[in-house]
């Protein structure tokens, strides 16, 4: 067995934290081979349940689990860690916005852009869940001088599976036979489903794709995915977003596949004239635990138009919480 890595998380014992916890415990994130070291890090008022989630974490037995820290001390759980996933913080409700999240969560992640920059790994990897997820995470690497942009990420993988999920059904399909879909911008009702380069069974899908559904209920569908969850089961998605957050992880680490790309929210630097300084999804693939935005692709005027207006969303997300940049 290798050296175990130390794997962080806020939110523990919160819905996503539940459904994470044991995943990344059994070896979902990292595979068989390599142990981990869970830090589960909540407010204070939550540690008793956590304790309870602890009990149940060493009662699985899992052979990739090492130690397990449950902590309220951002010190201790951010300490030496490698890997972490921010998702602590407060959930919508049913007729919220996402953005509706900024003023109750945003001062979350001051501080804990700071913990991070003086307690982990200086090569820490760290990925932004919680709401609205691409603020959240400018507001944590504004706040984390020791951490580049290459270091941090917002989770846009859970409308990437969406995507693929929402049109394999559409058209009779599994969703690993699409490929190189790309959701553009914001977590929220901006973001852009792109299908102009998708592949099916590694050909062309433009012929497969009625342009009309696609615009007038396809993406639509995509982008109200959440609230739908909301609606049914009361409380936000939760396994799914696990699930999301551990695909988006791993294959950051290991590597996303050969013949396809995978959507992230990176720090924009101007790519594909996106405004500098917002936290923007784009199409990436993943290498020895860098991400790479995939370049030149050509966008119609349609999708140019779609992710202009995710992109507006998003600056003035920013000029929300500049008192926290
Ligand atoms: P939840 O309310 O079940 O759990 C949140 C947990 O975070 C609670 O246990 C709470 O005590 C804890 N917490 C709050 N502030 C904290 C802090 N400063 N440090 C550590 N822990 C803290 O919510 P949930 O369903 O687990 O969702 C968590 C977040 O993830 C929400 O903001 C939700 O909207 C978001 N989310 C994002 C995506 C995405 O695709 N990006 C998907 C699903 C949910
Ligand atoms: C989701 O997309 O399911 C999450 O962001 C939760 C939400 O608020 O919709």
């Amino acid at each position: 067995m290798k050296q175990a890595v130390n794997v962080a998380l806020t939110g523990a014992a919160g819905n996503i934290g539940y459904a994470i916890a044991f995943r990344i415990a059994a070896g979902h994130l990292f595979g068989p081979e390599q142990p981990v070291n869970l830090h589960l890090i909540e407010i204070e008022p939550a540690l008793p349940v956590l304790t309870g989630v602890v009990m149940e974490l060493r009662d699985c037995a899992f052979a990739t689990l090492h130690n397990v820290v449950a902590t309220a001390d951002p010190s201790i759980g951010f300490g030496d860690a490698d890997y972490v996933f921010l998702i602590g913080s407060r959930p919508r409700t049913k007729g919220m916005e996402r953005q509706d999240l900024l003023s109750a969560n945003g001062a979350i992640f001051k501080p804990t852009g700071k913990a991070i920059s003086d307690h982990a790994n200086p090569d820490v990897r760290v990925l932004v869940v919680g709401n609205p997820a691409n603020t959240n995470a400018l507001i944590t690497l504004h706040n984390a001088p020791n951490l580049a942009p290459h270091q941090i990420s917002s989770m846009m993988r859970l409308d990437h599976n969406r995507t693929l999920s929402l049109l394999a059904e559409k058209l009779n399909q599994h969703p690993t036979a699409i490929k190189q879909v790309t959701v553009w911008g914001n977590h929220s009702t901006t973001q852009f489903p792109d299908l102009q380069h998708c592949q099916i069974n590694s050909q062309d899908a433009s012929s497969m794709i009625d342009q009309s559904w696609y615009k007038n209920e396809f993406i639509d569908l995509v982008q109200k995915r959440g609230a739908k969850i909301i609606e049914a089961r009361g409380t936000s998605s939760a396994a799914s977003a696990a699930s999301a957050a551990i695909d988006h992880m791993r294959d950051w680490t290991l590597g996303s596949a050969a013949d396809n790309w995978v959507s992230m929210g990176i720090y924009s630097q101007g790519m594909y004239g996106i405004d500098p300084d917002l936290m923007f999804s784009y199409p990436a693939v993943c290498r020895d635990r860098q991400f790479t935005v995939v370049q030149d692709l050509q966008l119609n005027e349609f999708s140019q138009h779609m992710i202009a207006r995710s992109e507006q969303e998003l600056i003035k997300e920013r000029d929300m919480v500049k008192d926290l940049l």
